[in-house]
């Protein structure tokens, strides 16, 4: 998904960057990738920046160059180690470059820490990006983080059909709670005019019991139970686990951005892409649905396998993601599920 988000995100980005430049009072312009993660999608990023940025410099004439300055950030835990070997040999490649055209300097940088407390200092950046990470909360929700006698998200690990209406509604107190604070924070660190353009994980309808993401983390937990019927996993280990995950609606976000009120939405749109991110065919057929529940299995297991494998254990994981593989597999069979990503444009009000 990750090729078919940037693609999705470039024309926005395009704008936001266009529009950055036309006003930019600095000699730089500061861009900040939050939830980067560690491999070559990072570089990805950073050359559709530079990319654009010296089209739309060397589009304007500017004998004046302008540097950009990157800031790559995630969690400490992120493997900073490698995207700082593989950054070591990028050379970057313009696609749309006339012959000709002068490259900006460019500085890249690691900003380790969570998106949920301060990164920056007051008024530092320019442009914010995040692809593919907002959905990731910033704990589970206090009343169902496994420490309490009762368990109110019984066999489940998120939401789900048998989820109770207060426990979803904890999951979407946590997200309202979260996005507030990353807004706030963010609004913090930009530049008047400063933008964010974010690319999250979400639903196409209103309805919380619904959505791809409810799907592909239902079948996870139905993994998980089939583990408790073999007595491989204790049913109260599983019904202390619940993901910090939410996946929003598109009313939700634009609700929240209204709510908070520091930002102008200047665009929103949402785009599905095939769970399997390596079939890129179209229509409603899964054509190898055993192979793509092998692909989707991977993608989820690299995802969710350090918490899992805290809670649970390391010894389950090759049982559990082999029957997952199973399900997600026999789930596409019936139905070809998408993922549905949101991408927003936010301008910073002054
Ligand atoms: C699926 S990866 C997305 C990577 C990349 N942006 C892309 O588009 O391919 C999600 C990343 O978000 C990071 N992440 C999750 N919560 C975070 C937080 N609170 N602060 C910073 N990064 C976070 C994870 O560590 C992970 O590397």
């Amino acid at each position: 998904c990750h090729a078919k988000a940037m693609i999705e995100a470039k024309f926005v980005l395009d704008k936001a960057i266009r529009e950055l430049y036309a006003t930019l009072l600095a000699n730089t312009m500061v861009v900040a990738d939050l939830g980067c993660s560690s491999g070559q999608n990072t570089l990805h990023f950073v050359s559709e920046v530079i990319n654009i940025f010296t089209k739309h410099q060397n589009n304007l004439g500017q004998s004046d160059t302008v540097d950009l300055q990157f800031f790559l950030n995630d969690l400490p835990g992120n493997d900073f180690n490698h995207l700082f070997r593989i950054l070591n040999t990028f050379t970057f490649k313009g696609a749309s470059n006339h012959k000709g055209d002068i490259l900006p300097a460019y500085h890249i940088y690691g900003a380790p820490g969570s998106y949920y407390t301060r990164l920056f200092p007051p008024q530092a950046v320019h442009l914010f990006h995040s692809s593919l990470s907002l959905h990731w909360r910033s704990q589970v929700p206090e009343q169902l983080n496994g420490k309490q006698k009762s368990y109110l998200n019984e066999e489940n690990i998120y939401i789900t059909k048998t989820t109770p209406l207060h426990v979803v509604k904890l999951f979407q107190e946590q997200f309202i709670k979260d996005f507030s604070l990353f807004l706030k924070l963010r609004h913090e660190e930009l530049v008047d005019g400063g933008r964010m353009v974010l690319t999250i994980y979400g639903r196409k309808s209103e309805d919380p019991y619904s959505g791809d993401v409810n799907d592909i983390f239902g079948l996870l937990g139905k993994s998980l139970q089939s583990l408790v019927a073999e007595g491989l996993v204790e049913k109260e280990k599983l019904d202390s686990f619940n993901l910090p995950l939410y996946g929003p609606s598109v009313g939700e976000l634009e609700e929240i951005v209204n709510r908070v009120n520091l930002f102008d939405m200047d665009h929103m749109h949402l785009f599905e892409c095939n769970w399997d991110p390596y079939d890129d065919s179209q229509g409603d057929i899964v054509h190898d649905s055993a192979l793509s529940g092998i692909n989707v299995a991977n993608c989820v297991r690299a995802v969710t396998e350090p918490l899992i494998a805290s809670h649970f254990g390391e010894g389950i994981l090759s049982a559990l993601f082999t029957d997952y593989a199973h399900r997600v597999a026999s789930h596409l069979e019936m139905e070809k599920t998408k993922f549905a990503w949101i991408v927003i444009s936010l301008k910073k009000r002054c």
